[in-house]
């Protein structure tokens, strides 16, 4: 499918596009996918996401190869994780078919917006609230499920530099049996205090800690944790119930394994990652960003793989996730579906 030229995205922010798709669940079904073109929703001022934070999202991207082919990457992945999410904050869940029908419409309908290969990605941004007044603490019964979609740049700017990272002391991400594992809005509200002061003093990006002995690494405010061993041979990332389970480092494990180095997924301890040559921030945002040095209490962390960008083995991880995702390589696990 082919479109006129856009302009290259200029980092990650919103801009309208022609339409969105919605839908609305009542008495106990989900009606039919809308296209709508006014990008203002109207609810009611007691609906339940807006006191009681039924809340629920994903994240995921179009991208257009120099075939002129749009791929989306892993689509069953974000419905079975929205699907999860939905179930935590007893929300209705979608088919999976129909939430990747959804998303095909969405993107389908701003095809346009589709940056040209290489110069940028259509993000894709699914979301479920709730939208009966409530005022009881009880599920609501009436949800309506969102897909937009905005054409994006690099999420930190000029993501082949290397970032620095700060390790939050004052406040937790998540509680270890609390909804960090989900994808709901209030864990990215709980994050902006701490990220606020960080960037502030120079630190882009936080990487916070478990919440119950704060010694283990759980995951960064926008994605998960990757660290490259010291003898480059492991592909390591941490293990916790209150993690948000990235299909990008899902995807990130099983090229690492394709590459032949050994995948262990187990709690790390912060003082760890000072041993490590390559760390990098994974998601479908930042997708693989390297981090130059870990800023934990008094000590500096300096990563020397990922000094000035990403390190011999992250690349090499990048690049054949990037290769699969632009359909310049094969698609061997099956994960792409095309436009
Ligand atoms: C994503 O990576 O898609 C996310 O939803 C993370 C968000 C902070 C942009």
């Amino acid at each position: 499918m082919t479109s006129s030229a856009i302009p290259a995205p200029k980092g990650f922010v919103y801009s309208d596009t022609d339409s969105h798709v919605e839908c609305v669940y009542k008495d106990g079904e989900w009606g039919a996918l809308e296209t709508v073109a006014d990008p203002y929703i109207k609810i009611h001022m007691s609906a339940g996401t807006l006191h009681y934070g039924q809340t629920i999202f994903e994240g995921m991207k179009a991208e257009k190869g120099k075939d002129g082919v749009v791929r989306l990457f892993r689509p069953d992945e974000n419905a079975k994780r929205l699907n999860r999410s939905a179930k935590r904050l007893m929300m209705p869940t979608l088919d999976p078919d129909f939430f990747i029908e959804a998303v095909m419409k969405a993107v389908k309908e701003n095809i346009r917006f589709v940056p040209e290969f290489g110069t940028g990605s259509l993000y894709i941004r699914p979301y479920m609230f709730a939208t009966q007044p409530v005022l009881g603490l009880d599920p609501a019964t009436e949800y309506k499920f969102v897909v937009f979609v905005v054409p994006v740049g690099d999420f930190y700017s000029g993501a082949v530099q290397s970032i620095p990272a700060f390790v939050v002391e004052n406040s937790d991400r998540a509680a270890p049996l609390g909804v960090g594992a989900a994808k709901v809005a209030g864990n990215y509200a709980a994050s902006m205090a701490s990220t606020r002061e960080a960037k502030a003093n120079g630190y882009p990006i936080t990487l916070f800690l478990d919440a119950k002995t704060r010694t283990y690494v759980e995951e960064f405010a926008t994605s998960n944790f990757v660290g490259i061993s010291a003898c480059g041979q492991k592909y390591l990332t941490p293990c916790s119930a209150s993690i948000l389970a990235s299909i990008t480092n899902k995807s990130l494990e099983a090229l690492a394994s394709d590459l032949g180095l050994s995948v262990e997924r187990r709690p790390i301890l912060i003082e760890e990652v000072k041993e490590f040559s390559e760390v990098g921030a994974v998601g479908t945002a930042v997708v693989c960003s390297p981090i130059s040095q870990i800023v934990y209490k008094s000590s500096v962390f300096n990563i020397r793989g990922t000094a000035t960008g990403l390190g011999p083995i992250l690349q090499k991880l990048y690049d054949a996730l990037r290769a699969v995702q632009q359909g310049e390589a094969e698609d061997k696990h099956g994960w792409i579906k095309i436009v």
